[in-house]
């Protein structure tokens, strides 16, 4: 029988208690042992809970007991979830976490210190979807050109209800959270911080990068509103917050900000708490995970299938980079400056003569080259300037919408989303 301790039994943790019990026939014939949870920690030992397993709210019952042979971390947070990890692994136990924020800034060294001992973190990008052993096994003969995919089932979701039924942002937010969908700071899914940890988490595994969030470009949905949705719905557009791993040369652009996508595209069609990830590999091409990205028993199903793997090897290397260094290639982060993208802008302004030529003029003076223009009425006498661009840098797009936002007839704050052809 192989013994687990779960440190933190909240709405991941409860699941794969449930599932541990529900399935146990097929885990156990898969494992090819049984597995049992023995003991679980809590902050909170009052709680009511719907769980018969042995509580306590000192993690010391856990980490220190010898009988325990896997530990899974499902309490969320960075440091002191580090700890935790950090002395389950020095004490001899796989570890299984779900915790990308962690991984985010210490998955190398959480590597290193687990060296030969088990280590899993599947459910920590994308929920259910097994799209960590897809890019480490599946594709792992393939240089991987771009990996891009909605990876915040609680972002996804309020932008699904936006978009098809109008629904208010703060209300589906609560929404999510009711079905443990959400972060327990919320803030970290619509930020896009959550999925900027998912794609730190891929990118180490496709490309070796060892960048940390502050290293990268992250926009949130926070400021999405009613009107672009329909504005973008108007052009054939739908709007997601989009994470992308994308080679260019040997440098990866790393971003995740909220993107007009074509709505024939597949991953357009990802609605809801679901999330899809596209990877495109220079033998494969492109193949594509869809699943529900966030819930209990989606993440549960992912930390399990973790659990199932140590207890039938013995191990489970998280690979991050490579067993080698590479030849000649070595990846390394674009600058964020750097980056390319087509942006669609709108701003409101006032209805007068000269206004549109400024725009243009600012824009054409710093490299922007305008793809499509549109002007529509506004009922205070203004007007909404539309503007879609080919393809541009990111430092000159900040650089003209620095000046036009001083420009004495803007009416409101210019709002820019970035286009994915
Ligand atoms: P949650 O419902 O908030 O559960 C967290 C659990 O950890 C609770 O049982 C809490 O105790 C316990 N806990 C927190 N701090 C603790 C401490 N200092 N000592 C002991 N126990 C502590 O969170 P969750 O949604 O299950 O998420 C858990 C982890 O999975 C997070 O890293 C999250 O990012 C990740 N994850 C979640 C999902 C999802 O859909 N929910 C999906 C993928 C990954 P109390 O119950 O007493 O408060
Ligand atoms: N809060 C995360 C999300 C959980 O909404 O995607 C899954 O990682």
């Amino acid at each position: 029988m192989v013994k687990v301790g779960i440190i933190g039994v909240g709405t991941v943790g409860t699941s794969v208690v449930q599932i541990l019990k529900d399935n146990s026939d097929i885990i156990s014939a898969r494992a090819g042992k049984e597995i049992v949870v023995t003991k679980g920690t809590v902050r909170n030992l009052n709680k009511k809970r719907d769980i018969d397993i042995s509580l306590s709210d000192n993690l010391n019952d856990v980490l220190e007991d010898e009988s325990i042979d896997i530990v899974v971390e499902l309490m969320g947070g960075v440091d002191e979830p580090y700890k935790v990890v950090k002395k389950a692994l020095e004490n001899g136990k796989s570890v299984v976490t779900a915790n990308k924020a962690l991984l985010a800034y210490h998955r190398y060294e959480l590597q290193n210190i687990a060296g030969e001992i088990a280590f899993g973190f599947e459910a920590s990008v994308a929920g259910g979807i097994p799209i960590i052993k897809a890019l480490r096994e599946g594709l792992s003969a393939n240089h991987i050109e771009k990996i891009s995919g909605i990876m915040n089932g609680t972002c996804n979701f309020i932008l699904t209800k936006m978009s098809e039924e109008g629904a208010d942002f703060a209300e589906t937010l609560k929404e999510a959270q009711e079905l443990g969908y959400a972060e327990a700071d919320p803030t970290f899914d619509v930020g896009g911080f959550d999925a900027a940890h998912k794609l730190l988490i891929l990118a180490s595994i496709a490309y070796g990068i060892d960048a940390k969030p502050e290293d990268i470009l992250i926009e949130g949905i926070e400021n999405i509103s009613s009107v672009d949705i329909d504005f973008a719905k108007e052009f054939g557009y739908v709007i997601k917050l989009l994470t992308i791993a994308k080679k260019v040369g040997n440098e990866v652009e790393l971003r995740t900000h909220p993107t007009l996508i074509n709505k024939n595209e597949m991953i357009a069609k990802v609605d809801g708490v679901m999330n899809g990830v596209s990877v495109i590999g220079d033998k494969l091409g492109e193949s594509m995970y869809y699943g529900a990205g966030a819930g209990g028993d989606a993440t549960a199903s992912a930390v399990i299938s973790d659990i199932i793997d140590i207890v039938r090897s013995g191990k489970s290397s998280p690979m991050l980079g490579f067993k080698r260094p590479l030849e000649g290639e070595q990846f390394s982060l674009a600058k964020k400056e750097n980056i390319t993208s087509g942006y669609y802008i709108r701003m409101s302004v006032e209805d007068k003569a000269g206004v549109l030529a400024k725009v243009a003029t600012l824009l054409g003076e710093n490299s922007i080259s305008v793809k499509t223009m549109l002007q529509k009425p506004l009922n205070d006498g203004g007007a909404n300037l539309l503007f879609s661009t080919h393809t541009a840098k990111e430092a000159d797009i900040q650089s003209a919408l620095s000046k036009i936002k001083e420009l004495n007839f803007i009416k409101d704050k210019i709002v820019m989303i970035r286009v994915e052809e």
